[in-house]
């Protein structure tokens, strides 16, 4: 409703009620609507101004700094000002004839994790995307994708600048040990053909601290170095690196990337513990298989676990 607004006030000018096309009722509604948003404004009545400005998404943005063959593979770029997750959003939506609708938020208020957690979705700062997508069944594992999402990840984020990930199974993205973006992948009832799969990707770029208290795990965010960059662009960059992977992977599947997911695991070599369910296998991490299951040396011999509802830690640590 007062979105109009918010875009223009975005640049950090001061602006007239007559600027933004509000009368003096629709000025306490929409200060109302910037506090529940915890935007910081000023305004002395008669005009108003965020001084601090903000980021916003914009679609066409980011569908113009897509590369071609990525663009031409998207249905659709949505950017919702609020929505409770992305990835509920999508996963009613059915995709028509074009295979990908992309969508984003500035905030989510039942923004959603993996294994049931939440995933703290504060206004205007982070990334938080979903993409409906239409795979093909080939000979590739379903599973592997999953990992094949991280591998993209990190690679859209280096092309931006960004640097140090490390990936933790099957696909949380940690930077200086802290969790930094998380992927949930969840998919419809598959057809003999193809399945039908949301894939959603939260990105911390700056978390302010009143949302980072409510992080149950060590978190980070890419914080100084959003300082030259638009949340558009790096929206774009990953989303094409995405992609790049989404399209190549029914024939290639996750064992072209295996060695790259290799080089990023955050735990290769150390003892681990996995949790299926109530019970706890400890071992050494040895990396992953083709398929994307993780492999660890317990008493001599290489075990390979799939994903699912198990959960992987250092034995040594009880946070994450
Ligand atoms: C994880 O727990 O590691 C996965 C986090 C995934 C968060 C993203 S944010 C966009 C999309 N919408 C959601 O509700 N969740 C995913």
């Amino acid at each position: 409703m007062f979105e109009n607004a918010l875009m223009l006030l975005s640049g950090a000018e001061k602006k007239s009620l007559d600027e933004l096309d509000l009368d003096h009722t629709q000025l306490d509604q929409f200060t109302e609507w910037l506090r529940s948003l915890e935007i910081v404004f000023e305004t002395d009545g008669h005009n108003i101004s965020i001084p601090a400005g903000i980021d916003l998404l914009d679609s066409d943005a980011i569908h113009s700094l897509m590369p071609n063959r990525v663009a031409a593979c998207l249905d659709k770029v949505e950017v919702l000002t609020e929505i409770d997750s992305t990835n509920s959003y999508l996963f009613k939506k059915s995709l028509s004839d074009k295979p990908g609708t992309l969508c984003l938020a500035e905030r989510q208020t039942a923004g959603r994790g993996r294994r049931g957690r939440s995933w703290v979705s504060p206004f205007g700062t982070n990334l938080y995307m979903s993409l409906l997508w239409r795979m093909p069944l080939g000979q590739a594992s379903i599973e592997g994708l999953s990992l094949a999402i991280g591998v993209a990840v990190v690679r859209g984020l280096n092309g931006e600048g960004f640097t140090g990930f490390k990936l933790k199974w099957p696909n949380d993205l940690l930077l200086n040990g802290g969790k930094v973006a998380g992927i949930l992948i969840e998919m419809k009832p598959a057809t003999k053909e193809h399945v039908e799969l949301v894939v959603g990707v939260g990105i911390n770029l700056n978390m302010p601290e009143t949302s980072a208290s409510k992080i149950d795990q060590p978190w980070q965010d890419l914080s100084d170095g959003m300082k030259s960059k638009s949340r558009n662009q790096l929206a774009a960059a990953v989303v094409s690196s995405m992609v790049d992977v989404l399209v190549q992977y029914p024939q290639a599947g996750f064992a072209g990337l295996k060695d790259e997911w290799d080089a990023l695991d955050a735990y290769y070599d150390k003892p681990v513990e996995l949790h299926l369910g109530p019970r706890t296998m400890r071992g050494l991490a040895r990396g992953v298989d083709n398929a994307g299951a993780i492999k660890i040396l317990i008493d001599g011999g290489i075990q390979c676990f799939h994903g699912g509802e198990i959960s992987l830690r250092l034995a040594d640590d009880s946070r994450s």
